[in-house]
């Protein structure tokens, strides 16, 4: 039986963009067999140089700078929306009406009334959207989940997650979309607030509300074009405490200022039997801790365990070594992997789909309006129609 061929456009070229383009090319070397065949047919960018540049670095077969190129042509069936935040809201909705599957990088979009908008219209398609929430592709966070529904950690209690860069701590990086609140939605928040969010909502279900301080601590940055010092309206650091609606209570912490740090994202989890944790800088063990053991005289065999994930995921991956260690590449391809796979049996139902992206930008929203009010308890709205 022939191998389906399923045509690719990316629209954004830029770290990201490169990212997914890579992912598509690996897919044959780790997956065997493969769930369908990709081929990268275009790219778009906002200059033509770079949309040309990107072509022949990837090795796509034409360049543009009009996503409506892309969404127009019959052999595109994927399309990857890699721009900046706020472009992602007409882009989704035009791939959407246009028929493709859709993957998008995270956040859905920069506001919550376009996250709704796009999530609404996602809910009426036939065609699959998946989100870059990459790290639910984990072996370990894989593993951690497997743990949770068979009741290793018992009834929840309490979590701590946290995603630290040190990206921003140097006050003469300049301003870009980034630090830009129309055009990024918020800071450390939105940028590495939603992929701890969705990480934990993965993992211990769904948010009731959440008492957030939301700190910018570098005001002025030197404007990317001019040089000139610029004002920086968005969040430097998040600090977050969070409840479940299971009536778990926990802190999630974002920040871009965590100096001494490189992709530090962490999340710890403690129940009643058992407390399992995970760190993106030691990514091939998961620790659990198992409060059924016994205790004994010295302690006996009871303590955390680590154990080794590593690039361990199921067929058709096709790495068999397990000392095949894991890196963040890897999961990106896995991530895309899975979209491929959903793509190719026509998955509508697993995820992380638009409404996964939709949860994390109330998560954000409600963040935002519990810092602009003081730092008050507020509701996380649902993306249920209303
Ligand atoms: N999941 C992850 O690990 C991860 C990491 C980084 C960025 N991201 C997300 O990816 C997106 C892009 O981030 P980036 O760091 O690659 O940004 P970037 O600034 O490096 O690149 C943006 C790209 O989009 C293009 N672009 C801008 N506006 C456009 C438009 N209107 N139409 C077509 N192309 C346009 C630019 O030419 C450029 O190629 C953001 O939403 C970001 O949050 C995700």
């Amino acid at each position: 039986m022939s191998i389906q061929s399923l045509g690719v456009g990316i629209v954004g070229y830029g770290f990201i963009g490169k990212v997914h383009a890579w992912a598509h090319r690996s897919l044959p070397f780790f997956y065997s067999p493969l769930p369908a065949e990709t081929r990268l047919v275009g790219v778009c960018t906002t200059r033509p140089e770079t949309a040309e540049a990107a072509r022949r670095e990837a090795g796509f077969e034409f360049a543009t700078t009009n996503p409506n190129e892309l969404l127009a042509r019959p052999d595109i069936n994927l399309i990857h929306c890699c721009t900046p935040n706020d472009s992602h809201g007409d882009l989704l909705l035009a791939a959407l009406q246009a028929g493709k599957h859709v993957y998008c990088d995270k956040p859905l979009t920069h506001t919550l009334t376009e996250a709704r908008r796009v999530a609404d219209a996602a809910r009426g398609v036939s065609t699959i959207h998946r989100m870059t929430f990459h790290y639910r592709f984990a072996p370990a966070t894989l593993r951690a989940k497997e743990l949770i529904e068979s009741g290793f950690l018992g009834e929840l209690y309490q979590f701590r997650a946290g995603y630290l860069h040190a990206g921003y701590i140097d006050p003469n990086r300049p301003r870009t979309w980034r630090t830009v609140m129309g055009k990024s939605g918020g800071g450390a928040i939105m940028d590495l607030g939603v992929h701890v969010f969705d990480l934990t909502r993965f993992l211990v279900g769904e948010f009731d509300a959440v008492n957030a301080q939301l700190v910018t601590r570098i005001p002025s940055r030197p404007d990317v074009v001019t040089g000139q010092p610029a004002p920086v309206d968005v969040d430097d650091i998040a600090i977050v405490q969070a409840r479940t609606k299971s009536g778990a209570i926990g802190i999630v912490e974002a920040s871009r200022l965590a100096t001494g740090v490189q992709d530090e994202l962490r999340i710890e989890l403690h129940g009643s039997k058992g407390m399992i944790a995970w760190n993106l800088m030691d990514p091939n063990y998961l620790d659990v801790y198992d409060a059924r053991d016994p205790e004994q005289a010295l302690g006996g065999n009871r303590g955390v365990k680590r154990i080794e994930c590593v690039s361990r995921y199921p067929k058709p991956w096709s790495f068999k070594t397990p000392k095949n260690t894991l890196g963040w590449n890897q999961l990106h391809a896995h991530s895309l992997y899975d979209f491929v796979r959903a793509v190719a049996e026509n998955d509508t139902e697993s995820g992380p789909t638009f409404a996964d992206g939709f949860a994390a930008q109330a998560f954000v929203h409600a963040c935002q309006e519990s810092a602009a009010g003081g730092g008050i308890w507020t509701k996380i709205v649902s993306g249920d129609v209303e």
